[in-house]
C-alpha cells in the first residue's frame, strides 16, 4: 500500500485528494475535539469555513438538536456554545446533538478533501481504531495535516508517524520521503512526545492561553477508538448506523 503525506492541506494538489483514500490530522485541537464529540455520542459534526456560514446552518434545527462550536485564535467564537476544546465535548453536552463546528485549520483541512473517495478523522486519540480500518480498505492512502496558518505543525507530522509505524507492523508500505520522516520523528520521540513538541509554534500558543491539559488530552494513544467518517458534507462515527 503506498501512503503519500502532505504537510500543510495547500500542499496537496486536487488531484492527490480527488477519488482517493485520505486521512485528515490536525491533532491540536479540531479532530481531536471531533473524535471526543463522536465518541461521546453526538450524533455528527458539520465541518464549515465561517462563522457566517454555521450560523446559517444552525437556523435549519430545533433549538435543542444542535451546537454550535469552533475557534477563532484558538478562542471561543462568541455566541457559540462550544469552543474547540475536546474536554468540553462531554457526553452529557453532546448526545444525540448535531454539532457545526468552525476551526481556522482543521475544518478547512477536511473540506478541502471533500473530492477525496473516503474522508477519514485521526489523530493520537484513535491510532489503532484507524489503522484497523485502513487495513481493511486496503487502499493507497493520502495523508493530510492541517498545520496551522498555511505552515507544518509538528504534533501532526508525529500523529501521521505513529499511523505509519503502526500500519507497518503489519502489512508492507510504500512511503513518500514525508511519510519517511515522520515514521523517524515518531518512533524516536515515542515515549515522551511531549518533550519534542515543546517550543512549537501552536503548542506554545495553546500553553499561553491556558490549555495546556487539552494538550495532554490530545497527545494520549488510543483513547477514542472510533472512526469518524466525513461523507456529503457531515461527520459521523463509521461505527453508528446512519438513520
Ligand atoms: C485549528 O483548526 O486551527 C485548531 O484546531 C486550532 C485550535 O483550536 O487549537
Amino acid at each position: 500500500m503506498r501512503i503519500d503525506v502532505y504537510a500543510t492541506p495547500d500542499s496537496a494538489r486536487e488531484k492527490d485528494l480527488k477519488d482517493r483514500m485520505v486521512v485528515v490530522v490536525d491533532v491540536l485541537r479540531a479532530t481531536s475535539t471531533i473524535i471526543t464529540g463522536l465518541h461521546n455520542g453526538c450524533r455528527e459534526f458539520i465541518p464549515v469555513i465561517d462563522i457566517e456560514e454555521a450560523v446559517n446552518i444552525a437556523k435549519n434545527y430545533e433549538r435543542d438538536a444542535f451546537l454550535l462550536g469552533g475557534e477563532r485564535n484558538a478562542q471561543k467564537i462568541e455566541g457559540f456554545h462550544l469552543s474547540n476544546s475536546p474536554r468540553e465535548y462531554t457526553r452529557d453536552v453532546v448526545e444525540g446533538r448535531t454539532i457545526i463546528i468552525t476551526t481556522t485549520n482543521g475544518t478547512k483541512a477536511i473540506r478541502k478533501a471533500s473530492d477525496a473517495k473516503e474522508v477519514i478523522i485521526a489523530g493520537f486519540m484513535n491510532v489503532n481504531a484507524v489503522c484497523d480500518y485502513i487495513r481493511e480498505i486496503g487502499e493507497d492512502t493520502a495523508m493530510v495535516c492541517a498545520g496551522t496558518d498555511g505552515r507544518f505543525s509538528l504534533e501532526d507530522i508525529l500523529a501521521v508517524g505513529a499511523i505509519i509505524s503502526k500500519l507497518e507492523d503489519e502489512i508492507r508500505l510504500e512511503l513518500d520521503d514525508l511519510g519517511m520522516v515522520c515514521r523517524y520523528l515518531y518512533e524516536n520521540n515515542e515515549d515522551d512526545l511531549e518533550r519534542i513538541l515543546r517550543g512549537t509554534y501552536h503548542y506554545s500558543r495553546l500553553v499561553e492561553l491556558g490549555y495546556e491539559k487539552d494538550i495532554e488530552y490530545c497527545l494520549k494513544m488510543n483513547t477514542a477508538p472510533i472512526v469518524p467518517i466525513y461523507q456529503d458534507g457531515v461527520i459521523w462515527n463509521i461505527g453508528n448506523l446512519r438513520d
